[in-house]
């Protein structure tokens, strides 16, 4: 495992959040993040609510609570998705690049995978990463952002100046 990455994961899912459906996809990517990441610090499942989504995300960079933050679901083209407009609002800046190849190696597995909104940014010192919903699409999109996680959140920290590649 690389350097130790503290993550928080919020399922966006207004069914869950009633307990109408059971969430599997968070507690299948927290399973993930601590064999292969390190330590889940927060897990809460959120209403596909604007405002809702907004202040959990700032409560947890404005706290300093995570390194990283993976909301799960709520990216698609349904009325009531609005997680990718409820994280627009709060990051500093944006990382296009993460949500793009999240798209692009989805496209391998499901042409569906266009159909996901997510966006990518920083908020603070805390990288937010949208995935679609499902736990299928969760542990692909994990194992396509997992190899970045580390150099990204030492640059997000100032701790790193050069990306010592090897091929440089
Ligand atoms: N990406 C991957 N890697 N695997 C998937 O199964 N499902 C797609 C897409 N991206 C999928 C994927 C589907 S079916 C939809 S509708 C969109 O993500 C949006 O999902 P969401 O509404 O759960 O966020």
């Amino acid at each position: 495992m690389e350097a130790k990455i503290n993550t928080a994961v919020l399922t966006i899912s207004t069914r869950s959040s009633a307990g109408v459906r059971e969430d599997t996809s968070g507690p299948a990517l927290c399973e993930l993040v601590m064999q292969k990441l390190g330590k889940v610090v927060h897990y809460k499942v959120v209403p596909d609510d604007r405002d809702r989504i907004i202040s959990e995300i700032k409560k947890i960079c404005d706290d300093g609570m995570a390194d990283v933050i993976f909301t799960l679901g709520g990216t698609g083209l349904a009325p009531s998705d609005v997680t990718p407009e409820a994280t627009r609002i709060v990051i500093d800046r944006e990382v296009p690049g993460i949500s793009e190849t999240l798209r692009l190696k989805s496209m391998e597995k499901t042409d569906r995978a266009m159909l996901s909104r997510g966006i990518s940014g920083v908020r603070k010192n805390t990288l937010i990463i949208n995935m679609p919903g499902s736990e299928k699409a969760v542990k692909e999109c994990f194992d396509i952002v997992r190899p970045v996680l580390g150099h990204a959140v030492e640059l997000i920290k100032g701790q790193v100046k050069d990306c010592g590649r090897k091929d440089e």
